[in-house]
């Protein structure tokens, strides 16, 4: 699979990134979810040459983490670890705040090297800003586990274009995750510009939507979970969505490629995106959507998919 330098670092990353929130089994946001069928997930994407996976200890409490290490057991040296840290279990209820101290982070990052049974994670990345801590002491510290060989990289998640000019003046960041897809393209116009002058990787998670953009809902479907708390799940919106998607699918057709891949390209197509991060539950869906790279659209359809979008 094509590869494209990650940002400032010498990180050679594919182009496509396998996320794992949804394979965490947490169910109340993304339902339960078979550990096999996970771990299978994972090795077809490596197997189809996705170097990078992504992961995080707040993707149920560990689980993802800890699914993660289970499935890179004997191929560790073919992949990049990607997780993060800034997000602190509260009072065992499945709740969560936001954390970025020094002390906070060692203990966070000790716990994932654990759990991903590894010495050294490739990308560290911080969830969101902690407005109780310095940026300058997050960034020392982290700085800290890069000299100790435990962090190779620092990125940023859901940073704005201040924040993350204010983090990379005391110490250096790689690249910065943010949604993108057809149904989400705000980074497209301040955040990704930015990232680009700054020479920053660009992670673009969730693709397709969290699913939407796959093509598997239609106005009948039950929206459970994190699904139920997206716009785009909701109405009125939920249903320019499904005739939106249907119009897509048509394009896709085209192709011989399916709603889910010309979604997936769309986003690679973007000027500044290293890397579509996706989520799957199974093998199947990896095998999907990794038939996104490899083909472009016409510049024709590229114009249609804007035309509809400025009807959307
Ligand atoms: N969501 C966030 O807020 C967030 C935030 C930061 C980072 N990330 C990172 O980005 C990754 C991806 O994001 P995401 O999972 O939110 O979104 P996504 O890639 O837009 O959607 C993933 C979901 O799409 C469905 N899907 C995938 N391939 C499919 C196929 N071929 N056919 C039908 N359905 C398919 C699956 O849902 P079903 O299995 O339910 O069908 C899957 O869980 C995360 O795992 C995480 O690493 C996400």
């Amino acid at each position: 699979m094509l590869t494209h330098e990650l940002g400032n670092s010498r990180l050679q990353v594919s182009v496509l990134a396998i996320g794992t929130a949804a394979l965490s089994g947490h169910v109340p946001d993304w339902g339960s979810t078979d550990d096999n069928e996970a771990v299978a997930a994972i090795h077809r994407a490596t197997d189809g040459g996705i170097n990078l996976i992504d992961t995080s200890p707040a993707y149920g409490h560990g689980r993802a983490e800890t699914l993660v290490g289970r499935a890179v057991r004997g191929r560790r040296e073919q992949v990049l670890l990607a997780t993060r840290c800034g997000r602190v279990p509260v009072n065992g209820d499945g709740g969560w705040r936001t954390c970025l101290a020094p002390d906070s982070i060692i203990r966070e990052c000790e716990a994932s090297l654990r759990r991903l049974q590894t010495d050294h994670i490739d990308l560290y990345q911080c969830h969101e800003p902690d407005p109780n801590t310095p940026i300058r002491q997050t960034m020392e510290a982290l700085a800290d586990l890069v000299r100790e060989g435990k962090v190779r990289f620092i990125g940023l998640g859901h940073f704005g274009c201040q924040e993350i000019a204010a983090a990379a003046e005391y110490g250096r960041i790689c690249c910065v995750q943010t949604p993108l897809s057809l149904l989400n393209r705000r980074a497209a116009t301040d955040l990704i510009p930015f990232c680009q002058e700054l020479n920053l990787g660009v992670l673009a998670h969730s693709p397709l939507a969290l699913g939407l953009l796959a093509g598997g809902y239609g106005p009948d479907s039950r929206i459970t979970g994190i699904r139920s708390r997206n716009l785009n799940f909701k109405p009125p919106r939920f249903a320019r969505n499904l005739a939106f998607v249907e119009k897509l699918r048509e394009i896709a057709r085209g192709y011989g490629k399916t709603v889910g891949q010309l979604a997936v390209r769309w986003v690679l197509r973007q000027p500044g995106v290293t890397t579509a991060v996706f989520g799957a539950t199974r093998p199947s869906q990896v095998e999907e959507i990794l038939a996104a790279v490899g083909w472009d659209l016409a510049p024709e359809d590229d114009e249609r998919i804007n035309a509809l979008l400025q009807e959307l």
